[in-house]
C-alpha cells in the first residue's frame, strides 16, 4: 500500500535490491564440495563473513575465556579484555562474586574503562560521567533533573533500565569464561568428556600463579590461528627448533582428539631424543647436530599426572591451553577484522611452585609468544597464509593429510582436528 508520499514503494524497492544483494552474495560463497576436505579462501577475507562469525560464534550459547581467577584477587579488583571483537569488562563485585558486562556506557556507547587491570568501585564514563557500579548497574547520571530548571532526562527516565549489558560467568578451577548468551550450556557438557580431562589436568583446583603477559597483532584471520594449533602435520616441518631437540617429531606416541561436535581439540605427544629418522628425513632444513649454547633453556620435568609432554588443547570460540614441557599458557585468540587478530598470553605456574620451577617455566617461555624460539614460526607463516590467498575469492585449500573425515587418530601426520572444527563452523555459520 502507498503512503501519500509514495514512501513505501521506496522501501519495498530499497528492501528488494538488499534482498537481491544478498542472494548474488550468497551464490558466490558456497562451499566447493560435501565432504570436508575443501575450505573456500572467501572465509578469510570476507567482512560480511566475519560480522556473522562475531554474532554467531563469539556472541553464541558457549563460553569464552576472558581471564584467570588469580587476575582478580579481590573484591573491586578488574580485567578488560575482548570476546570476538567487543571489548568486555570482568571484575568482582564488592560479595567477591565475579560479574561480566560490556565495555560499553549504555548512553552513547562510549568504552567506559581503557585500563587493561585495576580496582574501582565505579565505572565512570569519559564523556558524559554516566557511573556503574560493580554489577554494571546505572548508579549515577550528572544533571538527570536538569539545571536551574531547564533540561534534564524525561520523568519516567529511570536508572534501573540502563544498566551496561550483562554477560554470564563461570569459573572453573581458576578459569573464568564468559558468554553472551543467557542459555550456554553447563561447563562440563560444553567441553566434553576428553576436553574436560585434559582442561583438568592442567586446572586441576590448585592455586595459580601468574608469571606474565604478552600480546601480539598477528596479520591474519582469526581461524588461521586455530588450525596451526590444530596442525600437528606443520608441527614437525615448520619448527625445526621442536623437530632438532626431539620435542614434536612425527614418529612420536601421539593422539589427535576432539569432542563430539569437532569445535574443541587436542594433541597430545611425548618428547623423544634428538635423533635423525624416518620422520625427519623430508625435513629440508633439519640440522641433528646443532646443540644449545645454555642446554638448561630445555630441562623438562615430569609434574603431570600422565606421560603427555606436549597437550595443546583449542577450546572454541577463543582459547588455547598450551602445555609444551613446563612452559604454560593461555592464548586468547582477539579477531580484530578478517586479516588480522591479537593474540593474547597469559603465561602461568602454579602457587606451589620453588624457585627452580618458576625460573624453569620463565626459561622454557622462550619458546613461545611474539619472538618465541617456535611459536614466531607460527605467526610468520599465518601472515604468509593470509598474502597468499588475497583475491583468491573462487579458490580453496586442501585439507586431506590423514582423510577426508574427522576422527580421532593415534598419530601426527593429519589435519583431522581442522576438519573437525569446519564440520562445526559450518553448522554454526550455515555454510
Ligand atoms: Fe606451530
Amino acid at each position: 500500500m502507498l503512503d501519500t508520499h509514495g514512501n513505501n514503494d521506496r522501501n519495498n524497492e530499497f528492501r528488494m535490491h538488499s534482498l537481491m544483494n544478498k542472494i548474488a552474495h550468497n551464490a558466490n560463497r558456497l562451499w566447493p564440495e560435501e565432504d570436508l576436505g575443501r575450505i573456500p579462501y572467501w572465509i578469510y577475507t570476507d567482512q560480511q563473513i566475519f560480522d556473522k562469525e562475531m554474532e554467531r560464534i563469539f556472541c553464541g550459547p558457549g563460553w569464552a575465556y576472558v581471564g584467570l581467577a588469580v587476575e582478580l584477587p579481590e573484591p573491586g579488583a578488574y580485567l578488560t579484555t575482548f570476546i570476538g571483537n567487543q571489548s568486555v569488562v570482568i571484575c568482582r563485585n564488592r560479595d567477591g562474586e565475579l560479574r561480566g558486562f560490556v565495555n560499553r556506557c549504555a548512553h552513547r556507547g562510549v568504552k567506559l574503562c581503557r585500563q587493561k587491570i585495576g580496582k574501582t568501585n565505579r565505572f565512570t564514563c569519559p564523556y558524559h560521567q554516566w557511573a556503574y557500579d560493580l554489577n554494571g548497574d546505572l548508579k549515577g547520571v550528572p544533571f538527570v533533573a536538569g539545571v536551574n530548571g531547564n533540561g534534564g532526562m524525561p520523568d519516567d527516565f529511570s536508572l534501573a533500565d540502563h544498566g551496561l549489558e550483562r554477560l554470564q560467568v563461570i569459573e572453573h578451577n581458576g578459569v573464568i569464561f564468559a558468554s553472551f548468551h543467557v542459555d550456554a550450556p553447563d561447563f562440563a557438557s560444553y567441553l566434553g568428556d576428553s576436553n574436560l580431562y585434559y582442561f583438568e589436568r592442567v586446572f586441576d583446583g590448585r592455586e595459580l600463579r601468574l608469571l606474565g603477559h604478552s600480546r601480539q597483532l598477528i596479520q591474519g584471520n582469526w581461524k588461521l590461528m586455530f588450525e596451526n594449533i590444530k596442525d600437528p602435520y606443520h608441527a614437525s616441518l615448520l619448527h625445526v627448533f621442536l623437530v632438532t631437540f626431539g620435542l614434536f617429531r612425527a614418529d612420536q606416541e601421539a593422539q589427535v582428539k576432539m569432542d563430539g561436535t569437532g569445535r574443541h581439540g587436542l594433541l597430545i605427544s611425548r618428547k623423544g631424543a634428538q635423533q635423525a629418522t624416518e620422520a625427519t628425513k623430508d625435513i629440508a632444513n633439519l640440522r641433528v647436530d646443532f646443540k644449545l649454547k645454555d642446554p638448561q633453556l630445555l630441562d623438562p620435568v615430569k609434574e603431570f599426572k600422565d606421560t603427555a609432554t606436549v597437550v595443546m588443547q583449542t577450546l572454541w570460540p577463543n582459547l588455547i591451553i598450551q602445555q609444551q614441557s613446563n612452559t604454560i599458557a593461555m592464548r586468547q585468540i582477539q579477531p580484530r577484522n578478517p586479516s588480522s587478530f591479537i593474540l593474547d598470553w597469559t603465561f602461568f605456574g602454579y602457587a606451589d611452585d620453588d624457585d627452580a620451577m618458576i625460573t624453569r617455566r620463565l626459561r622454557q617461555a622462550n619458546l613461545m609468544s611474539a619472538s618465541g624460539l617456535v611459536s614466531c614460526d607460527d605467526s610468520e607463516v599465518i601472515k604468509l597464509a593470509q598474502d597468499g590467498i588475497a583475491g583468491a575469492m573462487h579458490e580453496y585449500a586442501l585439507l586431506e593429510m590423514g582423510g577426508r573425515d574427522s576422527e580421532d587418530t593415534e598419530h601426527m601426520v593429519t589435519e583431522t582436528a581442522i576438519r573437525g572444527f569446519y564440520k562445526h563452523y559450518r553448522e554454526v555459520m550455515d555454510l
